[in-house]
């Protein structure tokens, strides 16, 4: 006699995890908005902290962080992957979605809500060496920057400072003041946080430019680009999958698992990877 399994293929693919990574802490900034969306997808987050930043690194040698981290992801049995890193999807989205046949979400600085937010025409970008100097970002001008002025800058030393835990030390204060100057000058109303590091020091951003300015990340539109993916492939959990979080780390440095945390908002369970 045939026993029938307890799950079919399809059930059993829909409650698979969502990978997600960035090269370090940055990407939780995208991790939120996908739980607050999919609250009941299990999460897989990869912190390639030991790699970071990305930003200052080879296109080539992007790539290979890439190929290492999902490769892990992909063992773990992952339904999609998020690439939660600007850095990331300029270097190597093209080169993964050639690699995995999985669903592959990745993301870029936000310039076309920005340029079609802006009241004086002036956007700021604040980003990575290696997103401003992308292909990707230049085919994202051409696109959707031609009407607006765009003043773009890179911000060496921010994504260590917040790998650090340093949300609110002076080195990460006078950073942003310095990064934000150059964008004040020319009067940018709108200003494009391109790197997913930076929401999490969005406040001090605020207090640098001010009230009036508007700031722009991609973590919601992400979520729901990755909500719509799922959908497509029939893949989306519904109730009763897990909505478990699981974080895996390469950081060496001791406070590593208290700044998941803490960028997490709660405890969670962290292994070594
Ligand atoms: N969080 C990353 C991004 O969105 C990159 C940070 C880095 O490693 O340079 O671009």
């Amino acid at each position: 006699m045939r026993t029938k399994p307890i799950l079919s293929i399809e059930t059993a693919l829909v409650l698979k995890p969502i990978g997600v990574f960035d090269s370090g802490v940055g990407g939780i900034s995208v991790l939120k908005h996908i739980q607050a969306l999919l609250p009941d997808e299990a999460l897989l987050y990869v912190a390639d902290s030991l790699y970071a930043p990305y930003g200052n690194k080879t296109p080539e040698e992007i790539q290979a962080r890439c190929f290492a981290v999902a490769d892990f992801l992909i063992a773990q049995g992952v339904k999609a992957l998020v690439v939660a890193c600007n850095t990331a999807t300029a270097a190597a989205i093209d080169a993964m979605r050639a690699r995995y046949s999985l669903p592959i979400i990745g993301m870029e600085p936000a310039v076309k809500p920005a340029a079609e937010a802006t009241k004086n025409g002036i956007i700021g970008v604040l980003a990575t060496v290696g997103t401003l100097k992308s292909a990707q970002f230049a085919a994202l001008l051409e696109s959707y920057g031609r009407n607006v002025e765009v003043v773009t800058q890179a911000c060496l030393g921010l994504v260590e400072c917040i790998e650090r835990g340093e949300l609110t030390a002076q080195t990460t204060q006078d950073l942003i003041r310095q990064y934000c100057a150059p964008l004040l000058a020319k009067g940018a109303d709108t200003i494009v946080l391109g790197c997913t590091h930076y929401p999490f020091v969005r406040d001090l951003i605020t207090e640098v430019v001010g009230q009036d300015v508007v700031l722009i990340d991609t973590g919601a539109a992400v979520a729901s680009q990755l909500k719509k993916r799922l959908i497509e492939v029939d893949c989306l959990a519904s109730s009763p999958a897990s909505g478990q979080v699981e974080f895996w780390t390469n950081s060496q440095a001791d406070n590593a698992k208290h700044v998941i945390e803490n960028l997490w908002g709660r405890p969670a369970p962290i292994a070594l990877f």
